[in-house]
């Protein structure tokens, strides 16, 4: 069983379905509304823990209603939530997300994420040492993101950066992290580069390996010792809601990064694909007996179309 530490962000995802994304200054009626548990960082952790590894999150809650739904949430997943600070000072983190047409819009209130610290880092030091990979995003405070990547580099941990939200990051960074792990804005946006350059030539000039995600049309990676991206084609499937989906990618490439590159990225773009079939970030997130049957009834349809074929 895979040892997973996540250090991110906690939210209460506050969604609406519309028709349509509104315009500034209109006001559009719904459909739906519904709360979710979600968050880039706990996004990650549920992901890795239906997958079935071992999951510890280093995080802050609010001691508020949302603040004990998302805690009940993580350890009915079986996530070690030792790390997870109660902040009685500032509530729990939300983000108000309209869906429409099967894509989001996102806004992120921080609140108790931003108190997420290199000290509780520190505190998580030994199952940091004990795991198989670290995960990090940036929607906590970066001097925190900045001792994650310092603490797994020491412990000789490797450690997945997702640099979502995009903002530029310090290029030793990207020396230090094992594998970044961005689209195509945020790849752009962390090496402060045209976000017209083609994406192919981006991954070649970062220091560090990269793996793309590209929506439907699945992943690029360049892995230390290959000079060329390679690709992985998408899953098929049809999108409710593709909140999330990028966390499901991240969360299985951790659990699935022993076995090596490619077969990684192969099972994260097929349980990113499983994601987005429901609504809210964590429902869609596939169990490993669900990710499994998926990819044997893949496996089974292109024997048959390949004895089909002329
Ligand atoms: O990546 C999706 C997540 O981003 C949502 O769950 C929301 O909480 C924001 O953090």
């Amino acid at each position: 069983m895979p040892r997973i530490v996540v250090v991110g962000s906690i939210n209460m995802d506050l969604v609406t379905l519309a028709p349509r994304f509104p315009r500034p200054g209109e006001t559009l009626l719904g459909t739906q509304f519904f709360t979710a548990h979600g968050g880039k960082g706990a996004n990650q952790a549920v992901a890795a823990a239906r997958l079935g590894a071992q999951v510890a999150l280093v995080g802050a809650l609010g001691y508020d209603a949302f603040g004990d739904q998302l805690h009940a949430g993580l350890t009915r997943e079986g996530i070690d939530l030792a790390h997870v600070a109660r902040l009685t000072q500032v509530g729990s983190g939300t983000a108000s997300i309209t869906v429409a047409n099967g894509e989001n819009t996102i806004a992120v209130v921080p609140a108790a994420n931003a108190q997420v610290s290199p000290a509780q880092v520190e505190a998580a030091g030994d199952a940091i040492a004990a795991a198989d990979a670290v995960l990090v995003q940036l929607e906590i405070p970066l001097e925190t993101v900045d001792a994650t990547l310092r603490r797994a580099e020491r412990e000789g941990v490797p450690v997945i950066l997702n640099p979502a939200p995009a903002q530029p990051l310090p290029y030793e960074w990207l020396t230090r992290a094992s594998c970044i792990t961005p689209n195509q804005h945020e790849l752009a946006t962390v090496l402060g580069a045209d976000a017209s350059v083609d994406f192919r030539e981006l991954m070649r000039a970062c220091p560090c390996p990269v793996v793309l995600t590209r929506g439907s049309e699945g992943a690029w990676y360049r892995t230390a010792d290959a000079a060329e991206p390679r690709h992985q084609a998408g899953f098929a499937a049809t999108a409710v809601d593709t909140t999330g989906a990028g966390d499901t990618f991240n969360g299985a490439l951790a659990v699935f990064l022993r076995e090596g590159m490619a077969d990684a990225v192969r099972k994260a773009c097929a349980a990113a694909a499983l994601s987005v079939t429901k609504l809210g970030a964590q429902d869609g997130m596939p169990t490993a007996r669900e990710l499994g049957a998926f990819l044997a009834g893949r496996a089974q349809a292109g024997v048959r179309s390949r004895r089909g074929s002329p």
